[in-house]
């Protein structure tokens, strides 16, 4: 066998289901830049973008296959010959003015549908669950163990968490009873130049691209809840970590950055980092204009004391740090 077929058989093959996304796209660089890997990626292009992973399109490590994770039959045919399945692909926060079916639908038969395929094969899952299932939860910072407080039924914006909820459920119950090595890792809000500049995307590229522009940044209520927001090389760092350590299995695992800073601060900080040499203009928009009657979550930061003892994880980007990257990536879409 010549040595380049010998090097092709020891890489290790993955599947990562929404590869064309924000965290799946920095995942799938990751991965071909160790040359460990072969990555097989599954997209709809939803709410990925190509663009995200246009310079890998030729990389013989690489196949792009643009389908859903609703085909059970696609998704069973792609894991044949995997070792390791990164379940991404969701439809994730929902604005105001959308429904909750694609979200609910998505999350949940999307992440069966990976977790059936994996069961035929014995492939190690992780499932990409959120900080969003801690819901109101007043324990912070947040522990994997800890109550989840979430709202009523009747505020779609809750969609979102009780699927994924219910999808690290559903994982867990395919651990129990047929031993599918499963991980579900909690990401905290987090963020890069790819990401959304949609409602999903979260505040940051928003607050970003209105400061650049000279435009009115807006926040929701006063501004004082907080976020902890980790750059995406944490998040990807932390997941390849997940898929590595056999110690992570069975286990739900927070990952994100403990650096919790609120709406307002964010915005003051994104603008003195900018140096725009404009002022900084915000209006203030009340929460129930926003959200009805969403109560948005006033604090939000992870414990991650179990990714550090299973994971030896650490976030290693501060967020300052992240925001100069964002911007300046932002600054330079721009001047194209
Ligand atoms: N970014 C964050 O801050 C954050 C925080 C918590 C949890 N998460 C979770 O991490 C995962 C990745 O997040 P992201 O920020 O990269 O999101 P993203 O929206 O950028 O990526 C998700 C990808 O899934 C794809 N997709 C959606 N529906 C699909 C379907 N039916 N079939 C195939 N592909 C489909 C989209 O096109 C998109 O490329 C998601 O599961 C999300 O819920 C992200």
């Amino acid at each position: 066998m010549s040595h380049y077929l010998k090097m092709m058989e020891e890489k290790k093959q993955i599947l990562i289901t929404g590869v064309a996304g924000m965290i799946g796209s920095h995942l799938l660089d990751s991965l071909l830049e160790s040359r460990n890997y072969r990555v097989i990626g599954l997209d709809n292009l939803s709410f990925g973008k190509l663009k995200n992973i246009t310079l890998r399109r030729n990389d013989p490590d690489f196949r792009f296959v643009e389908g859903d994770v609703l085909d059970s039959g696609l998704v069973r045919e792609l894991c044949r010959d995997v070792k390791t399945v990164v379940h991404l692909a969701a439809v994730k926060k929902i604005g105001e003015s959308e429904f909750r079916l694609p979200t609910l639908l998505v999350n949940t038969r999307g992440t069966e549908n990976v977790l059936e395929a994996a069961r035929s094969t014995g492939a190690r899952v992780i499932f990409a669950s959120t900080s969003d299932v801690y819901g109101m939860s007043p324990d912070l910072p947040f522990r994997e163990n800890g109550d989840l407080l979430l709202g009523p039924s009747m505020i779609k914006r809750w969609s979102y968490a009780v699927s994924k909820l219910y999808a690290e459920q559903l994982a867990f119950g395919y651990h129990q009873q047929y031993g599918l090595p499963v991980v579900v890792l909690r990401y905290f809000g987090g963020f890069s130049p790819r990401s959304s500049f949609q409602w999903s995307g979260g505040h940051i590229p928003i607050f970003v691209r209105a400061i650049l522009r000279d435009r009115e940044v807006i926040i929701h209520g006063d501004g004082s809840q907080t976020r902890s927001m980790a750059y995406v090389d944490d998040l990807v760092r932390g997941t390849v970590l997940a898929m590595e350590e056999p110690e992570a299995v069975g286990q739900i695992i927070n990952l994100g950055n403990t650096e919790e800073v609120s709406v307002l601060e964010t915005a003051r900080l994104i603008h003195r980092i900018a140096a725009t040499g404009k002022e900084l203009k915000i209006r203030f928009i009340p929460f129930s204009e926003v959200f009805g009657q969403y109560k948005d979550i006033s604090r939000r930061r992870p414990d991650l004391s179990r990714a550090q003892e299973l994971l030896g994880y650490q976030p290693r980007v501060s967020f300052e740090d992240a925001l100069r990257l964002t911007i300046e990536a932002a600054r330079e879409e721009n001047r194209d």
